[in-house]
């Protein structure tokens, strides 16, 4: 049996204004999907989902990949593949993109060819295009290579950069599942109707990744919960955020975090929080009382690997 895994992500900065050529910051973190391969009949099976059957709308993303595989290396030999993963899905933490890349590398590695992390990139690209309309890429990116990624207008640039000394990010799942697609489609209707108003704001976005950056490399913490707060309220003025999310990002800040987010679409989805590892004692306390779905994560630098 071959296993690999692959993160999932979150953004850090940017998102939707990304999409008028600002910006954004995306970061792979220690939350993964574990795809294991071994000879069979292609059964597919997901702990989350059950049996990905022939007529499953998720079985696309799979025959993609293996037609791919197919036509770039050499016949495989019929498989079966196990996914667990510990990502919630449609929640803007790129699990679909984490399963492609994933199985991608464990099936290459099953088949003993030799391949590189951009040929696992360009095949589980294709096969994210059957889940989502024309996707940045980025998700499939921090899946594949890991580590801090700035991007703009389709160009990424994986920077070295680590969190401030002593802190960790949560993510709060708020549970509400959204739909990327309308949320952009709404968010660029405001940005459209508000004219100067709207272009400030992208601009105010734009300023906040530069500072954010400055701030990772001075490990300057407390700047930058400062400006995910900043970010969200952005975010919450071009109609991304919900009642859910604020209420998440308040639960956040009395939990101690230095500052929280919505990550991704908003409206729902994973929202992200700052904090010093002392306070996670307190955090982990409240949030449980709460009722929250929570996870304490760190970067993962290293992308898609091989695991036992
Ligand atoms: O929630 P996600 O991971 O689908 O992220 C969407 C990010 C947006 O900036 C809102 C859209 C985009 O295509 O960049």
């Amino acid at each position: 049996m071959n296993c690999s895994i692959a993160p999932g992500k979150i953004l850090l900065f940017g998102e939707h204004f990304v999409v008028k050529g600002k910006p954004a910051l995306g970061l792979a973190v220690s939350m993964y999907v574990h795809v294991c391969v071994e000879p069979g009949s292609w059964v597919i099976y997901s702990r989350q989902l059950g049996f990905i059957n022939h007529d499953s709308k998720h079985r696309s993303l799979f025959n993609t990949l293996i037609e791919k595989i197919i036509s770039e290396y050499s016949s495989v030999q019929p498989l079966n593949i196990y996914i667990d993963s510990e990502l919630p899905i449609a929640s803007g933490m790129g699990s679909s993109a984490a399963v492609a890349v994933a199985t991608t590398h464990a099936i290459l590695s099953f088949m003993g060819v030799e391949f590189t992390k951009e040929e696992v990139w360009k095949i589980a690209h294709e096969a994210e295009k059957t889940v989502h309309y024309k996707p940045s890429g980025v998700d499939t990116t921090l899946a594949t290579y890991g580590g801090f990624l700035y991007y703009r207008q389709g160009s990424f640039e994986k920077l070295d950069l680590k969190l401030p000394e002593g802190t960790s990010l949560i993510i709060v799942n708020s549970r509400v599942g959204r739909s990327t697609g309308e949320v952009v489609k709404d968010v660029l209707s405001r940005y459209e109707h508000l004219g100067e108003i709207g272009e400030l704001i992208y601009s105010a976005a734009e300023k906040i990744v530069e500072k954010a950056l400055d701030a990772l490399r001075k490990n300057d913490a407390e700047t930058l919960g400062e400006l995910m707060l900043v970010n969200h309220g952005l975010l919450w003025a071009m109609g991304a955020s919900s009642e859910i999310c604020d209420k998440i990002v308040y639960d956040l800040l009395k939990a101690g975090a230095l500052g929280g987010k919505i990550s991704g679409a908003g409206r729902g989805g994973v929202i992200i929080g700052l904090i010093n590892n002392q306070e996670l004692p307190r955090a982990r306390e409240l949030l449980s009382m709460k009722n929250h779905e929570f996870y304490f994560v760190h970067p993962d630098y290293q992308g898609v690997r091989s695991v036992e």
